[in-house]
């Protein structure tokens, strides 16, 4: 199947994943990255392709809330979908300075979705054009001990961040039920895997078991997060984009519900493992709990049946041994992770971190 497909936001961490993957196991797939290369947009994440993967790719810089600059595009070239990954994606620096939320999650959004509304009628209003929209579970709140969130769960969003992706939910929808826009949603859980930017747990926590840094763990560590192996979220997302029935909504999930600290734990005994530490250097002393996050949610757990059922999808990734895998990645492509790390990180890091409790 022949398509040519605008992807915003590729080359961050799932973005890169979902074009480095699709370009392998969709061969008639041509893929345009626009991005606009925040400190979370990496070229490098893209480096390397093989050359026939190359051939199929090309790289746009440049800014969703660009309106002037997004018309240009489409009128320039022509797209049947457009898979939209770029955000301001990082919690507690949305809750240090909200506006690039509100910039780039709903702003951004708004220009895209009004880009494309004018793309796809000039082009005859195609009905297999889809604008695929990715967002997050944490859109649904916080969940007690007991229950998933589904399709049809209340949004109750506690962060800047999960406020503005749910702004952007609402929008993209409202195209499609005002102007008819072909729109998918997924809504989906926390990824982990290579290309991660480092200031996200688990690549954090990984890199500071090397270096033998301080391990910074949240309150009392026992938020629970559904993870998932960001290759099953790619294949999820390349199934809806293909099956998905327009103007519905996709939650996706590993079912894997760990604690934050469980994870903290079980990265220091893998790493120790490989790196040879044991007793009195067991990288477990490193652990500090600091501060809690301000409305940090509790627990998320995703109820993944209706793709499951609906569209054939099911995440194939064990836990234990993608985790595995991504320590491998990092330990391997420390000159990746040295140039992410910029004097800019570093400060964030500090500024965030610094309160021990
Ligand atoms: N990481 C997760 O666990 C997770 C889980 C569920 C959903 N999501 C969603 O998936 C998407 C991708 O997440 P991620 O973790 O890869 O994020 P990321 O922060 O790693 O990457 C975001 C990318 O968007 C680009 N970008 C930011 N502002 C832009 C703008 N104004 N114009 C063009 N490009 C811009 C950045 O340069 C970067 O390449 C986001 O929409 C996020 O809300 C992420």
């Amino acid at each position: 199947m022949e398509k040519k497909i605008l992807v915003t936001g590729g080359s961050g961490f799932i973005g890169s994943n979902f074009i480095r993957h699709t370009l392998q196991i969709r061969p008639g797939f041509q893929i345009r990255n626009l991005d606009a290369l925040t400190y979370a947009g990496n070229p490098l994440n893209l480096e390397n392709l093989p050359v026939d993967h190359q051939a199929r790719y090309g790289f746009i810089q440049g800014d969703i809330c660009d309106a002037r600059f997004l018309k240009n595009l489409f009128e320039q070239e022509t797209f049947d979908g457009v898979i939209h990954f770029a955000a301001e994606s990082h919690v507690d620096r949305s809750i240090h300075g909200p506006e690039a939320f509100i910039r780039t999650n709903v702003n951004g959004t708004f220009q895209l979705l009004e880009a494309c509304l004018a793309m796809w009628k000039q082009n005859g209003s195609p009905s297999d054009f889809r604008f695929l929209h990715i967002s997050t579970d944490e859109v649904y709140g916080s969940l007690g001990k007991e229950g998933y969130f589904t399709e049809k769960t209340p949004y109750d969003p506690s962060s800047p961040y999960s406020a503005s992706k749910a702004s952007s939910d609402h929008l993209v929808k409202a195209y499609h039920r005002t102007f008819g826009l072909p729109v998918v949603v997924t809504n989906c859980s926390n990824n982990y895997g290579p290309y991660q930017f480092p200031e996200k747990l688990i690549p954090l926590i990984i890199l500071n078991i090397i270096e033998q840094k301080d391990l910074p763990v949240y309150g009392d560590g026992k938020n629970i997060r559904d993870w998932l192996y960001v290759i099953d979220h790619c294949e999820a997302l390349v199934t809806v984009f293909l099956k998905g029935v327009i103007g519905e909504t996709y939650n996706i999930g590993g079912g894997t519900e760990l604690e934050n600290i469980r994870i903290v734990h079980l990265l220091c005994e893998l790493l120790d493992e490989k790196l040879g530490r044991s007793g009195k250097n067991s990288s477990k002393s490193l652990i500090r709990f600091v501060t809690d996050r301000p409305g940090h949610d509790r627990r998320y757990a995703i109820d993944a049946s209706k793709i499951e059922r609906e569209l054939g999808w099911k995440a194939r990734f064990v836990f234990s041994e993608a985790i595995a895998r991504t320590i491998d990645w990092y330990m391997d492509h420390m000159d990746w992770v040295n140039s992410v790390r910029s004097g800019d990180y570093r400060k964030w890091i500090e500024n965030n971190y610094g309160k021990r409790k």
